[in-house]
């Protein structure tokens, strides 16, 4: 029987399935391990199941133990992994996709509501009590007939546009490629950042982190947005440069943001917490019983696979 370390909690079925596939040495406290910790417990095993809290960087994949053959992360996003320093070592990285769409662009949508109708707002006044209405009390931002562009038109962008579309939004897209017709489904392509932010009234951030997107919502791509127009971000916090965003904030540039991934997770950059605009949630993307099960099975699935195969459909690297 293979040997896996598991380096965070898994819900208890999942835990109990990778008990019955491998020789599981589990996290029961939930501890966040060290690079230092984890490269420790590592030792006398064939693979990682990680999470998106593990910084596996160069140095720390370097520093693994000959027997590491996969690191199976449990996420659809592997940012915290360095693919080419594991490629390096023969080491294979996994990753879940598919299986979190539907619940990460539930939270995608959620986050465009909250930030267009200032739910934070309306929140805060609700549980303070002594509100007062009127004609124009926390009057938000309407979605019907408001142009949503896309920044990364995979799974969850196209499901996000799907729902959006079905909230009378118009749907623009960016993505390396333009998609076919079925799964664009009238959305709009625009074959540049530059012009997929100028059409966009709310903007919703769902490409995946890499080298190429860090900080790519800056200073200076922000000026390419509407006057007022509204930044969501489901997909990672890199890619937003906070400082930036808070400025384009005060000077309201942006109307409004919807935050559920941010640089630094979990210390929200404090300047966002001076705008009541701000609508942020603490990485919630994939958090339903049904989704995080089908994530850590497969996460599971996925270790099975490769050492059977010595392949796996869901490799990155
Ligand atoms: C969540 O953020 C994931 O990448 O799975």
């Amino acid at each position: 029987m293979k040997k896996i370390l598991i380096t965070r909690r898994l819900l208890r079925s999942c835990e109990e399935k990778a008990e019955k596939t491998f020789k599981a040495n589990l996290n029961l406290n939930d501890e966040l391990y060290s690079q230092k910790k984890l490269i420790e417990l590592s030792e006398g095993c064939d693979g990682l199941l990680s999470s998106l809290t593990d910084k596996l960087d160069t140095e720390t994949i370097s520093k693994l133990p000959e027997s590491i053959k996969i690191i199976s992360n449990f996420a659809v996003g592997f940012g915290n992994i360095d693919l080419e320093a594991a490629k390096k070592r023969d080491i294979a990285v996994t990753n879940t996709p598919e299986v979190l769409t539907d619940a990460t662009a539930e939270i995608g949508v959620l986050l465009i509501l909250g930030a267009c109708r200032r739910a934070s707002e309306g929140i805060a006044s609700a549980r303070e009590g002594g509100w007062k209405w009127s004609a124009d009390y926390l009057i938000g931002k309407q979605l019907t007939g408001a142009r949503l562009g896309i920044l990364g038109m995979g799974r969850i962008g196209q499901k996000i546009a799907k729902i959006a579309k079905s909230l009378g939004m118009v749907i623009h897209y960016h993505n390396r490629s333009k998609l076919s017709g079925d799964k664009e489904q009238g959305a709009i392509y625009h074959n540049n950042l530059k012009d997929l932010l100028s059409v966009s009234d709310v903007l919703s951030i769902c490409c995946p982190a890499s080298k190429e997107t860090v900080d790519m919502i800056n200073k200076d791509t922000i000026e390419y947005l509407p006057k007022g127009a509204v930044v969501t971000n489901v997909a990672r916090g890199d890619i937003v440069d906070d400082e930036a965003m808070i400025d384009a904030l005060e000077r309201r540039k942006i109307y409004a943001v919807g935050l559920d991934v941010y640089k630094n997770e979990p210390n929200l950059n404090p300047g966002y917490l001076k705008h009541k605009s701000a609508f942020i949630l603490p990485h919630l993307g994939s958090a339903t019983k049904d989704t995080r099960t089908a994530m850590a099975n497969l996460a599971i699935d996925n270790i099975d696979e490769f050492f059977n195969t010595g392949n796996c459909k869901n490799k990155v690297n």
